[in-house]
């Protein structure tokens, strides 16, 4: 399994260091446009080896796709993160032509190639990557609603006062801070329902802290955050690299599941060899169906833009 990761910024080299560290990957090459930024972070990673225990060959290049050639997975993290106080969304006119071109470059050298998308705003750029490389649409799945399900958990543990591997959950949406959409309905600790345990206004306080899960740490760290996101994804990657039909909340083209089309937004999906091998329709009630709806005028809003 040979993985790249374009983008060694704190995402992408989180992402490479998560992935070596499992050890499921014989190769992740890391891509960056600055000169010797990726070829410094790879062979730091590398160095960490005899420390950490890993086998994974990381090796880095300043924009050179040809070293990229026949992988199996690529993550997109490239362009610009958000700053304080901006949204998501103000980040595409920077970043839609960068996913773009490094989309286009990827599948020139893996043509077999999954795409998993990190760069924001991530559900606009899953569909610009559709787009632009007309990839069958189980290989290219947007990142956010794995990491906003894994914010959602530590928030809903912090409620409870118990472990987070205690609890399970989902965000659904768009990987916005008005977009996402904390299941907290079928949310259980250890298959009981969270309402058994927490108040309505616990509850409350759980889903707005979720969905502003990324901007609080924007705000603390004066950039976006990399430790969950590079978590999440590399947790996708692996789903893929071992063809674990693991079920993800994560950006897909819908035609027609949930009632829409043409547009890339978070719903359940198993994730195998093949990306997405099946979008699970799970039965929402009406507020949520209506939350879902709203979420998705608002990425096709954004999608506009482009
Ligand atoms: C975040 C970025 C990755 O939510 O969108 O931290």
């Amino acid at each position: 399994m040979k993985v790249t990761v374009v983008g060694a910024g704190a995402v992408g080299a989180s992402c490479a260091e998560y992935i070596a560290i499992k050890d499921f990957a014989e190769e992740v090459v890391l891509v960056d446009i600055k000169e010797g930024f990726a070829e410094g972070k790879a062979m730091d990673l590398m160095q960490t080896a005899s420390l950490n225990g890993f086998d994974t060959k990381i090796t880095g290049v300043t924009n050179d796709y040809s070293k990229t050639a026949d992988s199996d997975v690529a993550v997109i993290t490239s362009g610009i993160p958000r700053k304080p106080g901006m949204t998501r969304e103000e980040l595409i006119s920077t970043n839609a032509g960068i996913v773009k071109q490094v989309a286009e470059n990827l599948i020139k050298n893996s043509p077999n190639v999954t795409i998993i998308v990190v760069s924001n705003p991530m559900d606009t750029m899953t569909y610009l990557a559709h787009k632009a490389t007309n990839l069958p649409k189980n290989r290219i799945i947007g990142m956010g609603g794995a990491l906003d399900s894994a914010r959602f958990k530590y928030r809903l543990a912090e409620a409870l006062g118990c472990p987070a591997s205690d609890v399970d959950g989902m965000v659904i949406g768009g990987h916005s801070d008005t977009g996402m959409i904390p299941l907290t309905r079928l949310a259980t600790r250890n298959s009981v329902p969270v309402s058994k345990f927490i108040s309505e206004e616990k509850m409350d306080y759980v889903r707005e802290e979720t969905k502003v899960g990324g901007a609080t740490l924007t705000k603390l760290l004066g950039t976006s955050a990399w430790y969950a996101p590079g978590a999440a994804v590399s947790a996708m990657v692996q789903a893929i690299a071992c063809d674990s039909k693991k079920m993800f909340p994560c950006s897909c083209l819908l035609e027609g599941e949930y009632g829409l089309n043409d547009i890339s937004i978070g719903v359940p999906a198993i994730i195998g060899k093949n990306g997405i091998e099946e979008i699970v329709e799970i039965e929402l009630d009406d507020a949520e169906k209506a939350k879902l709806n709203e979420s998705a005028e608002a990425v096709r809003k954004t999608n506009g833009l482009l």
